[in-house]
């Protein structure tokens, strides 16, 4: 729908609704409130991670099952957050608990080779079609560890990323993501900033960035730090980009990022710890049809519990086999999360889950589509496999300019309040999209539907 089709919504009515909708919040959620000021002695913000602080307190969940959540205060929710999407199986799946359960009783923790491990990556080489594997505990040791050994199978050192995206803590990809507008440079050459401080700018010095979707600046990048003797060792990206809300990749984009890396010897790596076994079997790699040459997984491998995994070709697997890279970290293939990652792939997440999802989102996406619709709202629906939302935007998102430049921050704070106070659980991050699981239903998608609707009569009457 063209801009001028649309309605402009008062800023003030949205202020307005924000005040009411944040009162409704603080009253709904008191005992949050009060575990807060106890979390806020010994716990840094009263959280476990910075990514959970909200003001004036995070909502505190006691338990979950299936599509749901329960907080503190006794608030039922679907949960449409899902652990920043490694929920996708569900709350408290009955295969996962079997597995667990079973393992705990042989035993949790050896720092030595189970055959959960041996059958988990059998089974991820048959989904992605790259033939060798080693976990991780998490998307930043995932994403750490194959920048890792690009770098040691290359013997470069910079790297290049695509502005905006997020790829975990460590120092390396803490790198140009979450800049304001203004700050982001010329639209080929993008600055190298670092997200937040303790990052060493000598670090810093070695990442390089382009924009998502297009495959021309990204070539021409690479020429010019040829040029200057510093080809990049792996360009690290997300195939859809799942931290600006849902980007996806332009027809063509994807093939031409595989034939450029290919022809310059620089090694692909699509960081799928979102996309990963959340869009397809077989993750973006399967759903776009174009295979990379590293893969990096995490979040919904474990069905809950920490584990990451790296997915590697046989050439790059060298590296690690012949003990030129270390790969290593104690918990690395805990039989307990091995144990969960085996039930939630063999028993989970099979091809009936994936229809499913498929269907559940469809249903999503056109539910938030006819409201946009039916309202004149500035923005459209989109999403892929369980993830998807709406992005409040008069033009199509197709990178972090185009998003920064048109982020509308307040109605995305709106429409997170309403859901909290209507039964849905949402991401804190604003910027987040939805991640379904297995267990929802029309019914839940429905809820959701409903809600934005109400938002969306709310801001237009
Ligand atoms: C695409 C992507 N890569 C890596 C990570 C880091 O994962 P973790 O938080 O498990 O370290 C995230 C986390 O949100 C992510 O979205």
């Amino acid at each position: 729908m063209a801009a001028t089709d649309t309605v402009t919504i008062d800023r003030e009515r949205i202020a307005e609704l924000t005040q009411r909708e944040t009162d409704r919040l603080n009253e709904l959620t008191k005992g949050s409130g009060e575990m807060f000021h106890r979390a806020n002695r010994h716990l840094a913000s009263g959280v476990a991670s910075s990514y959970q602080v909200r003001e004036p307190w995070p909502i505190y969940l006691s338990h979950g099952a299936g599509p749901k959540v329960w907080d503190v205060d006794g608030n039922e929710m679907y949960d449409f957050h899902n652990g920043f999407g490694s929920m996708v199986q569900g709350h408290a799946h009955p295969a996962i608990g079997h597995a667990v359960r079973e393992r705990y009783e042989q035993g949790t923790h050896f720092a030595a080779p189970t055959e959960d491990a041996i059958v988990v990556g059998d089974e991820l080489a048959r989904r992605w079609g790259l033939p060798k594997w080693r976990y991780t505990n998490s998307g930043s040791e995932s994403t750490m560890d194959a920048i890792r050994i690009a770098r040691g199978f290359t013997g470069r050192d910079d790297i290049l990323k695509i502005f905006g995206s997020y790829h975990g803590h460590h120092d390396t990809v803490m790198v140009s993501i979450g800049v304001e507008y203004d700050k982001i440079g010329p639209h080929e050459a993008p600055n190298s900033i670092a997200y937040g401080g303790g990052i060493p700018q000598s670090t810093v010095d070695h990442v390089f960035a382009v924009h998502f979707n297009d495959a021309e600046s990204m070539e021409k990048r690479i020429e010019a730090l040829e040029r200057e003797g510093r080809k990049p060792a792996c360009v690290i990206m997300e195939a859809a980009m799942m931290n600006l809300g849902v980007v996806l990749p332009e027809p063509g984009y994807l093939e031409a990022v595989r034939d450029i890396t290919a022809r310059h010897g620089i090694v692909l790596i699509f960081d799928e710890v979102k996309t990963g076994l959340c869009i397809a079997a077989g993750g973006a790699t399967e759903r776009f049809g174009v295979r990379p040459d590293m893969v990096t997984l995490a979040k919904a491998l474990g069905g809950g519990l920490p584990s990451g995994a790296i997915g590697m070709t046989e050439e790059l697997a060298h590296v690690v086999e012949d003990g030129t890279v270390y790969q290593v970290g104690t918990f690395n293939g805990n039989p307990l999360g091995m144990a969960a990652t085996r039930a939630n792939l063999s028993e989970v997440l099979t091809p009936d889950a994936y229809r499913h999802l498929d269907h559940l989102n469809d249903r999503l996406l056109g539910g938030c589509e006819s409201v946009i619709e039916r309202y004149n709202l500035s923005g459209y629906a989109v999403g892929v496999g369980s993830k998807g939302c709406v992005t409040f935007s008069p033009t199509k998102i197709i990178d972090y300019e185009t998003f920064k430049y048109n982020q509308d921050a307040a109605l995305a704070e709106l429409a997170w309040l309403y859901n909290m106070n209507r039964g849905i659980f949402m991401t804190p991050g604003r910027e987040e999209e939805w991640t379904l699981s297995v267990t929802h239903t029309d019914e839940s998608v429905d809820a959701y539907v409903a809600v934005f609707d109400e938002m969306a009569k709310d801001l237009t009457s």
